[in-house]
């Protein structure tokens, strides 16, 4: 497989939901929380992929603002297993040139958490081999929201002409703005839904479930969906024809596009 990040066959940016932990673990008749530990493993999987084949930005979905609603014991295991995961790994992927950053709402996470997070985005923000978003009590709909919020604050404070507001303004806002939207998004674990996941972000995304659980992720198993991925014709709404002539990543302007 070429790693040149340029190939248009070659996602620049991966968005991942993680599912599956919960089941992995229960077909072992284990409680969940071992398949959430495996799970972690598998990130490693994930991660080394990405920067074997040259993926510019990785996104990874490991808590959602619905996952907040789990049993008491699950949510505070998992975040027992979230902070150990930041203090065991930051460094080594900080070695490895790996930009870290969280996306969601971060107030409901626990002091000890925040600070964590900060540090690595911190200690790693000179990197530029690989940029890990991982998102953390995040919704996409929170973070519609959350943008919307942003551009009324403005509006509010006569900084801003309500009419002035298109889609430009406010994808400015919402999370990973300053990235290229996802090429390619992957589920594990089987279900066919979107989950709150990026809603905003997705809408030209190419999609690949695949029935694998994430702690069972292997290369193979991404190998494939980068083979599907280079196989598919983006037209980002346009004709056949129009597509061919594009750049990778679709048309910056779409509407002067004719
Ligand atoms: C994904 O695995 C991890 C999180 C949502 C935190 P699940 O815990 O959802 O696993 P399943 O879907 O129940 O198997
Ligand atoms: C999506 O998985 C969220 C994460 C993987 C973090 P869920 O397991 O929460 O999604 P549903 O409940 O199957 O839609
Ligand atoms: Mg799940």
């Amino acid at each position: 497989m070429s790693s040149d990040p340029a190939s248009p066959r070659i996602p620049r940016h991966l968005a991942v939901i993680m599912d599956g932990n919960g089941r992995w673990a229960q077909r072992r008749r284990r409680p969940r929380m071992i398949g959430h530990r495996a799970g972690a493993r598998a990130v490693n999987v994930c991660i080394d992929f990405c920067l074997d084949v040259g993926i510019e930005a990785l996104t990874l979905f490991a808590f959602s603002s619905e996952n907040w609603g789990r049993p008491e014991d699950e949510v505070g295991a998992l975040m027992k297993l979230f902070l150990g995961a930041l203090e065991r790994e930051v460094d080594e992927l900080d070695r490895r040139g790996v930009r870290i950053r969280f996306i969601g709402e971060r107030d409901r996470f626990a002091e000890a958490i925040r600070a964590r997070m900060a540090a690595s985005e911190t200690q790693t923000a000179g990197n530029t081999r690989l940029q890990l978003n991982i998102a953390a009590s995040y919704g996409g709909r929170w973070d519609i929201v959350q943008a919307t919020r942003a551009l009324a604050r403005d509006v509010a404070a006569g900084r801003l002409d309500p009419e002035a507001i298109d889609e430009a303004l406010l994808g400015a806002r919402v999370a990973l703005a300053d990235l290229p939207a996802p090429d390619l998004f992957i589920r594990t674990g089987g279900d066919m839904r979107i989950s709150n996941f990026l809603l905003w972000q997705l809408a030209y995304t190419e999609l690949w479930f695949t029935e694998t659980l994430w702690p069972e992720l292997d290369t193979a198993t991404l190998r494939r969906a980068l083979a599907d991925y280079a196989s598919r014709e983006r037209r980002f709404g346009l004709t056949g024809e129009q597509a061919a002539g594009m750049q990778p990543g679709g048309p910056t302007k779409p509407e002067n596009n004719e």
